[in-house]
């Protein structure tokens, strides 16, 4: 995933060849261009932002942080009190459940992304199980209910009686797991205002809606939490003694994307072409990944960039010597999991707009080279 800057003549420093894609002004969803990221962790400016309210601006100095509900010692923190405890720093990479979602045929509702609502990041905060502890996490607390400082009139139906604020509940398994942190860092430095400034949760494994941003509350509840969020928008159909059944999405599903060629990029007939691109699982370790350079009828072994790191995407490269006949031929990628479970290769309808994890085809040109 190379950027293919070109150096300046002079010693002006270069400005920066790619940036966001607007998928929507306000409130922002931008989209990383997936194809222009080189690096393993995504530049910051680069980082794809999914906000369903206008930006919240919360100030550093009368910022707190409340945890309470099914505790024995509810507290609030301020910014500075979160920072002098210990932190730990992480690698995970978040990706909208929403993200592929202009490849679903026929077209469907919702914000239309391409293969950029995925991004990796490098974060830094207080375990969220040791803000639990010291408040004293009562036995039967079942959820953590988080809550950000957002708030408005959301779109899916049913709609909510009036305007609510951001909100994602984690099973309380997920939440006093050592990955989940409340982070106030991305990449080294404090959390831009897009990405949740001050304070943000970073639920690694999830899908990018539980990672809330400008975090404010950090509740145990006793009973399940069927807030909006869980239950209007971001909710699939399970199934439960073969009966259909609402459930909150989670755990993000295993996928690749390519990022090189691009969608109808015209490639030169026989010449080695590289192409590149992630992949990446939830609660386990992406293991393999093949390609098909010929619309899935056959599949070769691609390799592996990075290592195995859990909650984090791997980068991959394949060699391909393009074919000699010109014309039109169809890319995929296809990645495997530690349990031996391979990428689908179509969209689970159960997961509705949501969940676009099937091998998404990557259709080409190829040319004559004497043409070039
Ligand atoms: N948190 C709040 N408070 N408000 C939001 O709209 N969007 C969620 C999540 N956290 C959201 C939020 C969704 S749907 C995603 S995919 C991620 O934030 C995106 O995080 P990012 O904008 O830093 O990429």
């Amino acid at each position: 995933m190379k950027a293919l800057h070109k150096r300046q003549p002079d010693n002006t420093a270069p400005s920066s060849a790619a940036g966001l894609i607007i998928r929507q002004k306000e409130p922002k969803n931008l989209e990383a261009p997936f194809d222009r990221i080189d690096s393993y962790l995504t530049p910051t400016e680069l980082f794809y932002i999914r906000s369903h309210f206008p930006t919240p601006d919360l100030d550093r100095a009368t910022y707190r942080l409340h945890i309470d509900g099914a505790v024995r010692h509810p507290f609030a923190l301020s910014y500075e009190e979160l920072r002098s405890m210990p932190c730990e720093t992480r690698v995970a990479t978040l990706e909208c459940a929403g993200n592929s979602r202009v490849f679903l045929v026929p077209q469907v509702q919702g914000a239309q992304w391409e293969l950029g609502a995925v991004s990796t990041a490098e974060w830094t905060g207080v375990p969220l199980r040791a803000l639990l502890e010291r408040a004293g996490l009562a036995h039967d607390a079942c959820e953590i209910v988080l809550e950000g400082a957002d708030r408005g009139m959301p779109k899916e139906e049913p709609l909510p009686p009036g305007p609510i604020s951001y909100a994602w509940s984690l099973p309380r398994a997920k939440a006093i797991a050592p990955e989940v942190l409340i982070a106030y860092a991305m990449n080294g430095r404090a959390l831009a205002q897009d990405h949740g400034f001050p304070v943000r949760a970073i639920v690694p494994g999830h899908y990018g809606m539980a990672s809330v941003k400008w975090l404010t509350r950090i509740q145990a509840v006793r009973e399940p939490f069927h807030g909006y969020w869980l239950t209007s928008d971001y909710a699939y159909w399970a199934s439960m003694d073969g009966k259909p059944v609402r459930r909150a999405l989670g755990e993000m599903q295993l996928k690749s994307e390519i990022a090189r060629p691009r969608v109808y990029e015209t490639v030169p007939a026989n010449r080695a072409y590289t192409v590149c691109g992630a992949a990446w699982a939830g609660e386990t370790d992406v293991t393999g990944i093949a390609v098909s350079t010929d619309g899935s009828q056959t599949w070769a072994e691609a390799d592996f960039l990075d290592p195995v790191r859990r909650h984090a995407w791997r980068r991959w490269k394949f060699d391909w010597l393009t074919p000699k006949k010109p014309g039109r031929y169809t890319l995929l990628a296809r990645a495997k999991d530690a349990d031996g479970m391979l990428q689908p290769d179509k969209h689970n309808q159960n997961y509705g707009v949501y969940v676009i994890n099937h091998s998404l085809p990557i259709e080409v040109f190829v040319h004559d080279s004497e043409d070039s």
